[in-house]
């Protein structure tokens, strides 16, 4: 084959899958070579996390009907180990490394370098060095890997899985929370990976433009069903097939247009200066100035780990930080945001890109976490009126077009854009005058994308002001009135929204 592609590695065919309520996949195929690149697309919970998961054994036989042959062989993997050991290792998107273990005891945990019960530190070491090496990480392998960043950390599981000699290698967007170097070395690596060593991935990613870089191959799902799987070729393929394929529709243009006439100054942020919380001499955040308009939707542009995470929750709230010092206006009054429940009651609300960690109770149902902010809302004399509840939260899952078969499903059983819709119900759900979205789309897929713009567009008609922290610049460019650019803690550049470009944005940014 003109790509260098070979034989099939893979075979998954008529794979269904049924959670209670919900049929997640229908007599799905997919089909993998060797020494091939094979992206997996489709909209937020269309089926291709637990399609990965069943190849690997997360959900054992027994639990799905179809039929895997991997490299010959008829598979009915008990669980992970058994698909590890015929030479599948997956990457999920939660990294599974030990964070005060090092880098060397990580890539060999679970078979370990010993001999009689005892472990060979000295082979430890000498064999981690060897994998380390191989793909380019150059650290001290008895480092920590919570010292290590999460480009980093992603290039461990990778060695990893080398270790256990994989065949097939599985990575449940693993890009998502990287910047856009480590992207790349990451898209590299898996291109060395088959070309050097005949190692075969599966790429689960929502961000089209790597997929139509890297892969191969290309199978899209749509609704737990196979749509079609493309050859990308030597001619390439278009984002705008991909979409196409993704959501059975063209999308025309990304951004939905809006138009509002914009009021007077809502959220002002005057020499807004904070500290690190351990390390106290350690400046984060330095004399940031910013003001919103109601109506406007203003972007904060930058590269990850610029500070504006930090800026977000140190204004929400304080939830980050210490010695803070500047002040924060709302309606040209002084607001002292000292708590987040004050936070929340002066009008403001921070959507998070980590949803797990602070947007979501996984454990509640779609309902709770609608209501969780201001439960007082619906109930009275502190019970709550569980109809109204029910009401409130039918209403936003049907406003948001969350999928899920009913408001009782709980947060954990649902897909990531799903979970990232419930967040947002959540803080909508407050009535906010001020919305701080952070990374808002990670993670989602395109045609939920848009249905979030328009949301947006919606809030800010209604006359809220928006605060968009995004580090994929066609969005903030696509979406924003106005853009700050942000640099180490500071704002480095200011720029009208209209007339912002890519390049004018990096200019600020590599400036300072
Ligand atoms: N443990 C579970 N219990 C019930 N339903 C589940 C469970 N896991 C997944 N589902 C449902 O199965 C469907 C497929 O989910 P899956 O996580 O595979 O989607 P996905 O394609 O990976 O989406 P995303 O891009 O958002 O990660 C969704 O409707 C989801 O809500
Ligand atoms: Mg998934």
């Amino acid at each position: 084959m003109d790509n260098g592609t070979g034989a099939v590695l893979l075979n998954m065919s008529n794979i269904t899958m049924e959670f209670p309520g919900v049929k997640a996949l229908d007599k799905v195929n997919l089909a993998v070579r060797r020494r091939e690149i094979h992206a997996l697309v489709g909209e937020n919970g269309a089926g291709k996390s637990t399609l990965m998961k069943i190849l690997s054994g997360v959900y054992p036989y027994g639990t799905y009907r179809g039929e895997i042959i991997f490299d010959g062989k008829t598979c009915a993997f008990p669980d992970i180990r058994q698909s590890e050991r015929a030479g599948i290792a997956i990457i999920h998107q939660e990294l599974a490394l030990s964070p005060y273990l090092s880098i060397a005891e990580n890539i060999f945990l679970g078979h370990e370098r010993a001999r009689y019960q005892v472990i060979n530190w000295h082979k430890t070491r000498e064999d981690a060095l060897v994998y380390m090496k191989k793909l380019g990480l150059a650290e001290n392998p008895d480092t920590p890997v919570n010292r290590i960043g999460v480009g980093k950390q992603q290039i461990v599981e990778i060695a990893k899985a080398l270790a256990k000699e994989v065949k097939l290698l599985i990575l449940d967007e693993p890009t998502a929370a990287l910047n856009e170097t480590d992207s790349e070395n990451l898209l590299r690596l898996l291109r060395e990976l088959r070309d050097a060593h005949g190692i075969s991935s599966v790429l689960i990613s929502h961000k089209l433009n790597e997929v139509a870089a890297v892969a191969d191959t290309i199978t899209i799902i749509r609704d737990g069903k196979t749509v079609e799987t493309l050859e990308v070729g030597s001619a390439g393929i278009h984002e705008e097939r991909i979409i196409k394929g993704m959501v059975g529709r063209e999308i025309i243009d990304r951004f939905p247009k809006r138009s509002v006439a914009l009021g007077g100054v809502a959220f002002e942020v005057r020499d807004w200066t904070v500290y690190h919380p351990e390390q106290a001499e350690r400046k984060m955040i330095d004399k940031v100035n910013l003001t919103v308009r109601s109506g406007e939707v203003v972007g904060i542009a930058g590269l990850m780990g610029a500070g504006r995470t930090e800026f977000a929750m140190s204004l929400f709230g304080r939830s980050y930080g210490a010695n803070i010092s500047g002040k924060s206006l709302i309606n040209g009054k002084e607001a002292a945001l000292t708590s987040i429940p004050r936070a929340i009651e002066m009008g403001l609300a921070y959507v998070t890109e980590d949803r797990k960690e602070y947007g979501l109770v996984l454990i509640e149902d779609i309902k709770r976490n609608t209501t969780l902010a201001k439960l007082k809302k619906v109930a009275a004399y502190n019970v709550i009126d569980d109809s109204a509840e029910v009401r409130e939260a039918e209403y936003y899952k049907r406003t948001m077009n969350t999928k899920a078969p009913s408001i009782l499903q709980l947060a954990m059983h649902l897909s990531g854009g799903n979970q990232q819709k419930v967040v947002l119900s959540k803080w909508l759900f407050s009535d906010p005058k001020i919305l701080i979205l952070d990374e808002p789309t990670r993670g989602i897929d395109v045609g939920a994308k848009y249905e979030i713009y328009t949301i947006i567009n919606m809030l800010a008609s209604q006359g809220m002001a928006c605060i968009l922290i995004s580090s994929e610049m066609p969005e903030v460019i696509g979406m924003s009135d106005r853009i700050y650019v942000m640099n180490e803690g500071r704002i480095t550049g200011e720029l009208d929204g209209k007339s912002a470009t890519q390049e004018a944005i990096m200019r600020h940014i590599i400036q300072t």
